[in-house]
C-alpha cells in the first residue's frame, strides 16, 4: 500500500516546492518508487517548467531516479494565484475535488507525495470550495507544514497547526523550509518556540539548497528519520540556541 504525505505550508514561497523534492530523494535513495502531485499549478502557462520541473531536477543526479519517479499535475494556470481565483479569471475549470482524489488513489507508487499551493486553506475551487485540508482529510493522509524561519512564523504556524488540528488531520511535523547560514536572532529564538507548538520539528533545509549536485546530501541531513534522513532535531536546537539560554 502506499504511503501519502501532504505538503503544506504556512503559505506561498516558505520552500514546500524544496522539501517535496529532499522527500522525494531520499525515498528514491532508499530504492522507492515514489510520485510526486502537484494538483494545481499556477503562475505558468504553457509547458513552461512548475514546481514539477523543480521536483525533477534536484532529484535528477539520483541512480533510478528516471524509472521510478513520477510526476503529477492536474490543473494549471497562468495566473499567479490561488487556484480557484486563477480559475476564475483565466475562465478555465477549475479542479474537482473528487477527480483529485480518485487521480490519486489511483497512484500505485510506494510513497506519493502531494504539493499543495500556498497554505492549508486556499481554495482549489469556489463552488463547492475545497483545500488541500478537505485532501488531506480525503486521501487520510499525514500532513506536513513546512514553514518560514523568521519573525512572523510563530503566528503562521500555530494557526495553520490549529486548523489541521481543528480538522481532525494528522500532522507529521514542520519542516523549516530555508534555514540562513547566518540567522538572526528571530530566526535562531524561533527554533525552540516552534518546538513549543506541540509538533515535531523534523526538518530544517539550508538557504541555497537549489543546487542538483549537493541535493541528495542536503536530503539527508535535513530531514529526520521519519522522512528517512539524519536530521536531529536536539542537535540542531542546541547548535543554534545554546547562546540565548540563560
Ligand atoms: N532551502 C532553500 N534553498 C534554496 N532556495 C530555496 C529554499 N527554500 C526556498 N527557496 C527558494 O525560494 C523560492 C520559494 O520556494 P518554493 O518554490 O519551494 O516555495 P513554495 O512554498 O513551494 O511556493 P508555492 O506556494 O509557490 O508552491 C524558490 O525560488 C526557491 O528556489
Ligand atoms: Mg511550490
Amino acid at each position: 500500500m502506499s504511503q501519502i504525505l501532504i505538503v503544506s505550508g504556512t503559505g506561498t514561497d516558505v520552500g514546500k516546492t524544496i522539501a517535496t523534492a529532499a522527500i522525494a530523494a531520499n525515498a528514491l535513495i532508499a530504492g522507492k518508487s515514489v510520485s510526486v502531485v502537484k494538483p494545481g499549478q499556477t503562475g505558468v502557462s504553457g509547458n513552461e517548467p512548475g514546481d514539477l520541473h523543480v521536483v525533477a531536477e534536484l532529484t535528477s543526479t539520483i541512480p533510478g531516479a528516471a524509472q521510478r519517479l513520477l510526476l503529477h499535475e492536474y490543473g494549471r494556470y497562468e495566473p499567479a494565484l490561488a487556484p480557484a481565483s486563477a480559475a476564475r479569471i483565466s475562465g478555465a475549470p477549475a479542479l474537482a475535488r473528487s477527480e483529485v482524489l480518485r487521480s490519486i488513489q489511483a497512484l500505485t507508487s510506494d510513497l506519493i507525495v502531494v504539493e499543495g499551493a500556498g497554505g492549508l486553506l486556499v481554495r482549489y475551487s469556489d463552488d463547492p470550495a475545497w483545500t488541500i485540508a478537505d485532501l488531506a482529510h480525503d486521501l487520510n493522509a499525514c500532513v506536513l507544514i513546512v514553514v518560514h524561519a523568521g519573525l512572523g512564523t510563530l503566528h503562521h504556524s500555530t494557526a495553520t497547526i490549529e486548523v489541521a488540528t481543528h480538522r481532525g488531520l494528522d500532522i507529521a511535523g514542520l519542516i523549516i523550509g530555508s534555514w540562513p547560514d547566518q540567522p538572526d536572532l528571530a530566526q535562531r529564538s524561533n527554533v525552540a518556540d516552534l518546538q513549543r507548538l506541540g509538533v515535531p520539528l523534523v526538518g530544517a533545509i539550508p538557504s541555497g539548497s537549489g543546487n542538483a549536485r549537493e541535493f541528495e546530501h542536503i536530503a539527508r541531513t535535513s530531514l529526520h528519520p521519519v522522512l528517512l534522513g539524519t536530521f536531529n532535531e536536539a542537535d540542531f536546537t542546541h547548535t543554534h540556541t545554546q547562546e540565548l539560554n540563560r
